[in-house]
């Protein structure tokens, strides 16, 4: 995470705070706290990340402490608490897809992108982490590239070479 003062202040679009809106009614009255994950995400697909005034905001939003909002944004891994680059490589690094290379992979990819585990590459297209089990467990290694979140399977040096490129050319 990065510093408090090292961040700077944010301010929500209209149309993100018509979604806070919308997903609030999803919920009982008195239970707004149940619209956070989905709050979070879509702060993220704003902002790219979490920062500590946007998550203060969000607890403001929904009438509960800040602690609450940062409580939950720092156990789930898909909430990203610094900034990330465009595109991030999320390489699954449970035991079955060690055993068939990712520890391998992710090494090559810190080679190839020049930056290490949840840095972004000086051109802010890139940022690379290891996570828990995406559920391919018999296609591994395998990852998915976010923001759109699109999976691979039976990865190699060569394939993720292939991705890395394809994306620098997006
Ligand atoms: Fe890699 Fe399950 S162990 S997807």
């Amino acid at each position: 995470m990065l510093k408090v003062e090292e961040q700077q202040p944010v301010e929500f679009s209209s149309a993100l705070m018509a979604k806070f809106d919308e997903i609030v009614k999803r919920y009982p009255e008195g239970r707004q706290k149940s619209a956070l994950l989905p709050i979070l995400h879509e702060v993220q697909a704003e902002l790219g990340w979490l920062s500590t005034d946007a998550m203060n905001k969000v607890a403001a939003y929904l009438d509960i402490q800040d602690i609450e909002v940062y409580e939950v944004a720092s156990f789930y891994t898909m909430y990203f608490l610094k900034p990330q680059g465009k595109y991030t490589l999320e390489v699954c690094r449970t035991g079955p897809c060690c055993l068939v290379g990712a520890e391998k992979l992710m090494s090559h990819i810190e080679n190839r992108l020049g930056v290490k585990e949840n840095e972004v590459t000086p051109d802010g297209l890139f940022s690379w982490r290891g996570v828990e089990c995406l559920a391919a467990c018999g296609y591994g290694p395998v990852l998915q590239i976010g923001p759109e979140y699109t999976f691979y399977e039976n990865l190699d040096e060569e394939k993720v070479d292939k991705l890395i490129e394809d994306l620098r050319r997006k």
